[in-house]
């Protein structure tokens, strides 16, 4: 993988199946890492695993304008600038016509909640910090179901093509500033959660899902194109 070493990279979501898997990556090649997510203990065993000396860990809710000012400030404060933000909050929930209007109502007012506002949120903190030294990009980890019809994710899709549509517009409003945004869309991610939810699966079909390792690749090799694309799509041989 491309070489990381100077580089500053604020990850939202760090102790997630996606998140703890990129971000081993990003420490391999040598990253400074900002890891945030909520829970304390799961982000103090997460650095002790890297073994990272360059990392550090922001207890913050990215839902919350204050927390996340926190975490850009301190990361500046540490590392004198931030090359890459990575949004990878959120989770899923089942939600079709099998569901009641009540429960179909209440899933997207969760998802509301969980997916679109931290990513408002963090987007929305990240390019005032960003803009100001003149570089960065964002990246967002929404969903191919942003985009294409899957049973069972009314909720789901609507709130990352929310999302996925605020990430894209940012970047439009970010032209000429030296920021930048790309929404990635991956299909079937290989993590730990959804291996054990799906025990079915043969290594071999695990082997045609998302790698966390290509999107850490991408992203690595994303930070310093001039030309990044706006969107990105990782497919998977298994469609759940
Ligand atoms: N897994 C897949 O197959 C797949 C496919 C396509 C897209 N995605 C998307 O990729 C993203 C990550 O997925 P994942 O599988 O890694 O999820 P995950 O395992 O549930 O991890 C979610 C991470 O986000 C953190 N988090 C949640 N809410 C937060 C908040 N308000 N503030 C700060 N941190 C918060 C969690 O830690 P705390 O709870 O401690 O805060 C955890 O670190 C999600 O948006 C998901 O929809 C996943």
């Amino acid at each position: 993988m491309q070489n990381l070493q100077g580089k500053t990279i604020v990850f939202f979501g760090a102790t997630g199946g996606i998140g703890e898997s990129v971000c081993a990556e990003f420490c391999k090649a040598g990253a400074n890492l900002v890891l945030v997510a909520r829970n304390q203990d799961k982000l103090s065993k997460l650095k002790e695993k890297l073994g990272e000396e360059n990392s550090s860990t922001i207890s913050a809710d990215a839902s919350s304008i204050l927390d996340v000012q926190k975490v850009f400030a301190q990361s500046f404060q540490k590392f004198g600038g931030v090359d890459a933000v990575v949004i990878s909050v959120g989770t899923w929930k089942q939600t079709s016509i099998n569901n009641s209007a009540a429960e179909i109502v209440a899933a997207s007012d969760e998802l509301e909640t969980s997916i679109a506002r931290p990513v408002i949120v963090v987007g929305s903190v990240a390019q005032e910090f960003l803009r100001k030294q003149g570089r960065g990009v964002i990246f967002n980890i929404s969903s191919h179901a942003a985009d294409r019809f899957l049973p069972g994710n009314l909720a789901y899709a609507s709130a990352k093509a929310k999302v996925s549509r605020f990430i894209f517009n940012l970047g439009e409003e970010l032209k000429g500033t030296g920021v930048t945004t790309c929404d990635i869309r991956p299909a079937l991610v290989d993590t730990p959660d959804n291996r054990k939810g799906s025990p079915h699966l043969s290594e071999e079909q695990w082997s045609t899902t998302v790698q966390p390792t290509d999107i850490a690749e991408f992203i690595a090799e994303s930070i310093e194109n001039q030309n990044i694309p706006s969107v990105k799509f990782f497919e998977s041989g298994v469609v759940l």
